[in-house]
């Protein structure tokens, strides 16, 4: 805070400090150390030659000094109220408190200071009326109050004060009428009283007021007409504002004759008629506003008064726009004083071509001639405008090409051509207009590619509208350099190809719209890191992928339109997903899940988020020959998943489902495979359990040559099979399972033999538990399929070794079937079962196949196992869940681990025991499992 005033000095009450450019001074309460201060500051100021301010002496009060008569404190900070020992500097002629913080009410004691001329306390935030008592100060002759937060209306007592020559009242919140009695204020030079919310009509007191240069009652609340013979109140006018305003009546045409008028303004009002072709007088205007009236009475004449303006030499503003005129654009446009700076006339009816000669008003910075019926192509000589900063031409009817002559607009930041009949590709000389913030060239007719030079100059880029053309070709990359760009509309037009990675670096972006193109490809998961998103709408395009749940975290985003495309999986339910109104999704075939408002069906219960299997909810799915041709694309072998003596499984996707689908078609020449088709189709409906592979269902049918066929439609499994995982090593290292995965898998399966063998109605045993029917989704959760040897128990769920089978032995595969059953006629059972879980133990500890070349006769897998543990266990364990572990130098990690291999490899030798009733229960297995997984990392 910088202060210098001697009146602080007369308050004197309390501890002052003072920071002056040439010393700090602490003023204590004692008016004698004031005294002193004072001297010393004076001493300061006068260096000393003591002739300077005589009157500053001992024998007087300082406060009756002399020089005491200015007050000037502008823009030093000032906080608080003005203090009411103003009112002690009897001989302040002028108090200039311009631009402080000041608050409270003007005080009262001010009236003391009778000598005052000039109460300058504007741009404060003082409250409270304006003081009637001002009419008492009788010196005063400027009034400056503007830029407060004055309240209550204008006092007329001011018409006491003749002197007053300047009453400033602007911005602030004064109301009622504008009072009669100003008219008497005869020396009144400038009067502004802009926004407030004075209302009433203008009294004509006001325009006796024949000194007046400055008239400003610009946005109130006022309402009437305007007299017609304003010349006779106006003499010497210079500024006359009354926009924004509820006036109307016919345009003051006496306006002509106030030849010292530089600045009319009748904006925003309800002005109507037609405009004086008389204008020509006014050889001083610069500026002439009669925007957003009603005038213009239709005939082709509403634009004559142009011509008269063109004797206005010094005119360098001139807004017509949002009126009714009708007329012709004509060639005299050039004969336009070439101050003209800003021209405006949108929003007419104005017709014709632009003329050639608008080059000649070199000094244009603002062209709008939009929205009105302009017709022919966009002249060249436009590039002559060398200054403009904004050209707005459009919903006018132009067409040809964009003229390259617009390489010259080198400072032109807006170029608004939208809604017009352009034709052509965008010039390449675009480039040369760096300094382009916001370009629309929507809805004509333009067409091309667009290569990336094009924008990549363009760095300023805030708004790009390119929507309802025919631009082809992809989405410049290039578009990733824009980092300012917060609005890209490309919709409508015949973009292909992928949304560009680029578009990431796009941070500033709120809308995004791409919709109606011929774009694919997946929707990038980035998107959901373009924070301040508030608009994306990918619609209609040919999208193929599920939606990213990162889109979620976009906290602005307002709208997002995903419809019409091909998006399949689950609908994520946070962030905008949550509110239905705020997202479309309609057209897309395969979407699940989301909130239920949207009424999508529901997707698999699994509770991870990465969608992966089809929803079982439709049981009554029935699917033909033809169906299943075509979901394949007639059994393509780009669609075949793999192939056996069975039969071979095929990728598909059925139009009314939303994922994709697994489809084995049985090869009815092989022995039992109609047989395993229908114990397959059995178990449909009766079996739900995570860790299952879903049948939807099965078609028996004849194919197009009117042979049997039958097939089977699952779930499908992204990551394959176990087997695949275990053994598959192309790609090496991407298929490796971990020594969790594995516990996890393991239990997978193990639950779901629990729910096949003890929790269904009518035990079922699988007959052919092996890493191949063990499928794993995209969480690696594990789904045990292929139920074509499964058999149905009798009887309770108690499996002792009494249970029954329902028919005769069948075959399993070698390695898993137990001891003495394969081909032997041993009766089926869930010890089976278990037998063949443990291999699978063990084979996922060991990485090694039970028909591995190294067993024989002699040397089983669960021999191997078993004869190893549990010091030999590193010996015989995949190396590749060692791999983690292979920096721990201390031994405690792999002690621990090995542990955990351990009793891994004990359940699986204890399930795969040579005697079924030696075998481990399957709930002990899930105990044992669970101990381990607790335990882990061990
Ligand atoms: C104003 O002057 C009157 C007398 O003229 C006096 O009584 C009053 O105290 C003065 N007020 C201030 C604040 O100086
Ligand atoms: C108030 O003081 C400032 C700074 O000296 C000056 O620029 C301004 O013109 C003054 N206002 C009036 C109305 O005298
Ligand atoms: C302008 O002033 C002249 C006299 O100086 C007068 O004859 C004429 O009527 C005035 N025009 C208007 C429109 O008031
Ligand atoms: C144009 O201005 C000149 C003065 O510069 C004036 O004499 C003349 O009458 C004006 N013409 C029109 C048409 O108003
Ligand atoms: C054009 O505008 C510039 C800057 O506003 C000004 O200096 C120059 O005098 C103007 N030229 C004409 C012919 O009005
Ligand atoms: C563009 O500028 C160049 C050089 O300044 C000039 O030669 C050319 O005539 C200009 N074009 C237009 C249409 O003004």
């Amino acid at each position: 805070m910088r202060i210098f005033t001697m009146f602080l000095l007369c308050f004197a009450s309390q501890m002052l400090v003072y920071d002056w450019p040439l010393a700090t001074f602490a003023i204590s309460s004692s008016s004698d150390t004031d005294k002193l201060a004072l001297l010393a500051l004076k001493e300061k100021l006068t260096n000393g030659v003591s002739d300077s301010l005589p009157s500053w002496n001992e024998s007087l009060h300082f406060c009756e000094w002399q020089g005491i008569t200015l007050l000037i404190l502008v823009h030093v900070d000032l906080h608080g109220e003005i203090p009411s020992q103003v009112g002690r500097l009897k001989q302040l002629e002028v108090l200039n408190l311009t631009d402080n913080k000041l608050q409270g009410e003007i005080p009262t004691e001010l009236t003391n200071c009778t000598n005052m001329k000039k109460i300058v306390l504007e741009k404060n935030q003082l409250t409270g009326k304006v003081p009637t008592w001002f009419g008492s100060m009788m010196q005063l002759s400027y009034l400056i109050l503007n830029g407060n937060n004055l309240v209550g209306t204008i006092p007329s007592s001011l018409e006491n004060v003749s002197s007053l020559e300047v009453i400033t009242l602007a911005r602030n919140h004064l109301e009622g009428n504008i009072p009669y009695s100003l008219g008497k204020l005869s020396n009144l030079v400038f009067l502004s009283l802009c926004l407030n919310n004075l209302s009433g009509e203008i009294p004509h007191s006001i325009y006796n007021l024949s000194n007046l240069k400055y008239f400003g009652l610009g946005i109130n609340k006022l309402f009437g007409s305007l007299p017609s013979n304003m010349n006779l109140a106006f003499p010497n006018i210079e500024i006359f504002l009354v926009g924004n305003n509820q006036l109307s009546g016919s345009f003051p045409s006496s306006i002509s004759n106030l030849t010292t008028l530089k600045e009319f303004e009748i904006a925003n009002n309800s002005f109507n008629g037609q405009i004086p072709l008389t204008l020509g007088r006014l050889t001083k205007l610069k500026r002439f506003n009669i925007a957003m009236n009603n005038f213009g009475i239709g005939g082709a004449f509403d634009l004559d008064f142009l011509s008269s303006l063109t004797n206005c030499t010094q005119l360098s503003t001139l807004l017509i726009s949002q009126n009714r005129f009708v007329g012709k654009l004509l060639d005299l446009i050039g004969n336009f004083s070439t101050h003209l700076n800003s021209l405006q006339m949108q929003f007419n009816q104005i017709y014709g071509v632009i003329p050639e000669r608008i080059g000649e008003l070199i000094n244009l910075t603002y062209l709008n001639i939009g929205n009105n019926y302009l017709e022919g192509t966009i002249p060249y000589s436009i590039g002559k405008l060398k200054n403009l900063g904004g050209l707005y031409l459009k919903s006018n009817k132009l067409y040809g090409n964009i003229p390259t002559s617009i390489a010259n607009l080198t400072i032109l930041s807006e170029l608004y051509l939208n809604e017009n009949k352009l034709e052509g590709s965008i010039p390449l000389s675009l480039i040369y207009c760096t300094r382009l913030e916001k370009v629309s060239f929507s809805d004509n007719k333009l067409s091309g590619d667009i290569p990336n030079q094009k924008f990549i100059h363009l760095k300023h880029l805030i708004f790009l509208h390119l929507d309802n053309n025919s631009f082809t070709g992809p989405i410049p990359s290039e578009f990733g350099k824009l980092m300012q760009l917060s609005r890209l509309s490309l919709d409508s037009n015949k973009f292909s190809g992928e949304i560009p990675k680029n578009l990431a670096s796009c941070l500033s972006l709120t809308e995004l719209r791409l919709g109606r193109n011929f774009l694919h490809g997946s929707i990038p998961s980035f998107l959901g890191s373009l924070r301040s998103l508030e608009i994306l709408d990918i619609s209609n395009n040919s999208f193929s992928s599920t939606i990213p749940f990162e889109l979620e975290k976009l906290r602005f985003l307002k709208t997002l339109n995903l419809s019409f495309n091909n998006l399949h999986g689950e609908v994520p339910v946070g962030g905008i997903f949550s509110n239905v109104t705020a997202i479309s999704l309609t057209g897309n075939k395969n979407l699940c899940g989301g909130i239920p408002q949207l009424k999508l069906p529901a997707c698999s219960i699994k509770p991870k988020r990465l969608p992966s299997s089809p929803s079982l909810q439709n049981e009554n799915l029935r699917v033909t020959y033809g169906d299943l041709h075509e979901a394949t694309n007639g059994y393509s072998s780009s669609n075949l998943l793999g192939a056996g003596s069975f039969g071979s499984v095929y990728i598909g996707s059925l139009p009314n489902f939303r994922r994709p689908i697994a489809i084995k078609v049985l090869n009815l020449e092989t022995r039992g495979a109609a047989k395993s088709f229908i114990a397959e189709c059995k178990s449909l409906g009766k079996m739900k359990h995570r860790n299952l592979v879903k049948i939807l269902t099965c078609c028996s049918s004849v194919d197009y040559k009117g042979e049997d066929f039958k097939a089977i439609v699952f779930e499908f499994m992204p990551n394959m099979s176990l087997e695949k995982m275990l053994h598959d090593n192309e790609g090496s290292g991407s298929h490796n399972l971990n020594l969790t995965q594995r516990i996890d898998i393991a239990l997978d399966v193990a639950h779901a033999l629990d729910y096949l063998h003890n929790d269904i109605e009518q035990a079922v045993v699988h007959c052919d538990v092996k890493p191949s029917n063990v499928l794993l989704d995209d969480d690696i959760v594990a789904h045990l399929g292929d139920f074509g040897l499964a058999r149905l128990i009798n009887g309770s769920s108690n499996h002792s070794s009494n249970d029954q089978i329902t028919s005769s032995t069948i075959k399993g595969t070698i390695g898993y079937v137990p001891p003495g059953r394969y081909g032997t006629g041993v009766p089926v059972s869930p010890q089976g079962d278990i037998y063949s879980f443990g291999i699978l133990l063990l084979e996922m500890l060991t990485g090694k196949r039970p028909a591995d070349n190294m067993f024989c006769e002699n040397l089983s897998l669960h021999k191997f196992c078993k004869m190893k543990i549990p010091e030999g266990i590193l010996e015989i364990v995949d190396s590749r869940l060692l791999i983690p572990f292979a920096e721990d130098r201390t031994g405690i990690v792999e002690n621990k681990i090995r542990n955990c291999l351990v009793m891994f490899a004990r359940i699986g030798v204890a399930c795969s025991q040579e005697f079924p009733a030696h075998r481990m229960l399957i709930k002990d297995v899930i105990v044992k499992l669970n101990e381990i997984k607790s335990k882990f990392p061990c």
